[in-house]
């Protein structure tokens, strides 16, 4: 078994993360055991999404993060909301995790990715023109109301809706995943989205997660003693998967401006967004949780891949 460190250089000083490069091997009793420690704060199977009949339109509900402020439920809201959770039943040998680091550019992972049985990607990150490095499977994307502005030009003209519609009608009928009552601020864009997708009848299926799931998933890491303020979409998605898949690959895991060789990493594979975990204003510890992930990779719960696949 080849072993390497990375040498990392952060705000708060040097870390050294050992990983196992080669002789990686799947560990399923702790697989088992950590499917059923994280059963015990979240169902993933209902939590992913609530269902229709939770609500009807007008009804008014607090945003999880912000309690104080509230959220009316639309008719079209509510009429885009799943009959059953879109996981139900579904299970899977091996999932691709593909987060949104800069690390995936030039990585060739792209076949790696799209030969796992089922994706899921962050945040509609594109895919089209970096198909080698990211691959384009899509059967789970998640996407922040925050993306609508940041990637979209806040839909303000027609080409910016046209870029999203076709960019959805992409993903043709995989889950979209609208973290719509976490809070305030993006119920405009929310509003907009599902517009958009009635309209065009788009076959995506949309699913917005349970008012429960954050607060759970921050439950599950703090009682194993990983003190995160708030979980990133990346663990996230990772804490979910576990219910589903028997082996987990997380790509594009890289929460750092430089590789272990030194090199620059974009934050983004994509675009030029900067590095906002440096800030204190910043709501997630993602080099903590990389740190955590690392730890699960050298014992064989998931596959951390952060250089290049074969
Ligand atoms: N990620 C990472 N290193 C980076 C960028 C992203 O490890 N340099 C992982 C994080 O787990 C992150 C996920 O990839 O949550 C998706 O990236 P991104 O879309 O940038 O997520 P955020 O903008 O941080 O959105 P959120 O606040 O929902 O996590």
């Amino acid at each position: 078994m080849v072993n390497s460190s990375y040498k990392i250089l952060h705000k708060g000083g040097t870390s050294v993360f050992q990983h196992t490069v080669e002789g990686w091997k799947i560990n399923t009793s702790l697989v088992l055991e950590i499917r059923k420690d994280i059963l015990r704060f979240l169902d993933a199977e209902r939590d992913v999404s609530v269902v229709k009949s939770s609500f009807k339109p007008g009804d008014v509900i607090h945003y999880v993060l912000d309690r104080r402020r509230t959220l009316n439920i639309s008719s079209n809201l509510h009429s885009l909301l799943p009959e059953k959770s879109p996981m139900k039943g579904r299970r899977f040998k091996t999932c691709a995790v593909v987060g949104n680091s800069g690390i995936l550019l030039d990585s060739q992972c792209g076949k790696e990715i799209d030969s796992h049985d089922f994706v899921i990607r962050c945040n509609l990150a594109p895919v089209v023109e970096f198909t080698a490095d990211v691959g384009t499977k899509s059967d789970f994307i998640t996407m922040n109301p925050s993306v609508v502005q940041r990637a979209f030009g806040g839909f303000r003209n027609e080409s910016d809706r046209e870029k999203f519609v076709h960019r959805l009608s992409m993903l043709n009928d995989s889950v979209l995943w609208i973290p719509a009552f976490m809070v305030k601020g993006g119920e405009k864009h929310v509003e907009w989205v599902n517009a958009l997708i009635l309209k065009n009848k788009l076959k995506v299926r949309t699913a917005y997660p349970s008012l429960r799931l954050i607060h759970a998933v921050r439950g599950y890491w703090l009682t194993n003693k990983v003190h995160i303020k708030r979980p990133s979409t990346g663990l996230l998605m990772y804490t979910l998967s576990t219910r589903f898949c028997d082996e987990i690959h997380l790509y594009g895991f890289w929460p750092f401006p430089e590789d272990f060789n030194g090199k620059a990493v974009k934050y983004h594979y994509y675009d030029d967004l900067k590095y906002r975990y440096f800030s204190n204003a910043s709501p997630h510890r993602m080099p903590l949780e990389f740190k955590t992930l690392n730890v699960l990779h050298n014992k064989g719960a998931l596959k951390l891949t952060t250089g290049k696949c074969e």
